[in-house]
């Protein structure tokens, strides 16, 4: 990544973060294909995903949409917006145990218990995105998954909100609209900072496709693959054990 240099995540505090994942992006079929794609790999048979932890998870859309199709034994969400988590503890009405925190996920002491992690659009949407991914992969327990999203490129990374970021602007004209980072994975950075996780990943999967950027990011990048990624955790794995599961565009490798 180009920047090294260590800065503190934002604190989001625009509301149309609530206005937008409040309608949006709360139905199965309002996920991706890349997301769909993934959660049926990694659930196969099974019918309950067990315990999830949703890492900004805005409005809690994530949890309904995966409400429709498979059952879970408690659904934890947490977003550094305190609107979303205001509208989430509205929007949500499990059965199941419903956990909601406003914070940021890194000053939050997760333990080792979930079957699944999802970071949906928020690791890459900060500023400490490595860190981000190692609290996240902290949180799944052995034999669960990590479920997270990245933009990648063949060509250099990027980690600075000066070069790369995006307007939170999904409606009206704001005069000084809320930037959030827009952070870029070259495609082998993306896999050493999976590789170098504690403990390794048992396996590491990709889903993905070549896209533009949104409309209201200025990145310097024209074309993105946008990935789903996920890692399943297990004891003891040395680096030859870890297994590989790409589909992902050649043309992002060579
Ligand atoms: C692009 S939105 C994606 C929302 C949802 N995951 C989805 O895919 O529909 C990113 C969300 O991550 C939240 N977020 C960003 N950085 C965060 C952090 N460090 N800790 C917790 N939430 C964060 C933002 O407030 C925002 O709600």
């Amino acid at each position: 990544m180009a920047s090294k240099v260590a800065k503190k995540n934002i604190v989001y505090q625009s509301s149309q973060i609530s206005e937008y994942y409040g309608n949006n992006r709360q139905r199965w079929d309002d996920l991706y294909k890349s997301e769909k794609w993934v959660f049926e790999r990694i659930a196969g048979e099974k019918e309950s995903l067990g315990k999830i932890l949703d890492v900004g998870c805005a409005c809690g859309g994530l949890g309904k949409a995966l409400g429709e199709k498979y059952s879970f034994q408690s659904y934890t969400g947490v977003d550094i917006n305190s609107d979303a988590i205001t509208f989430a503890k509205r929007n949500i009405n499990f059965e199941q145990p419903v956990t909601l925190i406003n914070d940021d996920i890194l000053n939050i002491n997760t333990q080792s218990e979930y079957d699944i992690v999802a970071s949906l659009g928020c690791a890459d949407w900060n500023i400490e995105t490595e860190k981000i991914v190692a609290a996240c992969w902290h949180g799944v327990n052995e034999g669960g998954h990590l479920v997270i999203s990245l933009r990648l490129t063949d060509r250099e990374g990027l980690n600075d909100i000066d070069r790369s970021y995006q307007y939170i602007q999904f409606f009206c004209n704001e005069e000084k609209p809320e930037r959030a980072n827009y952070v870029v994975f070259n495609i082998r950075d993306a896999f050493k900072l999976f590789k170098n996780l504690l403990p390794q990943p048992l396996l590491i999967g990709a889903y993905g496709y070549w896209g533009k950027p949104s409309e209201t990011a200025r990145t310097p990048y024209h074309d993105l693959v946008f990935a789903v990624f996920y890692l399943q955790k297990a004891p003891n794995i040395r680096n030859d054990d870890i297994r590989v599961e790409l589909s992902l565009p050649i043309s992002l490798l060579f």
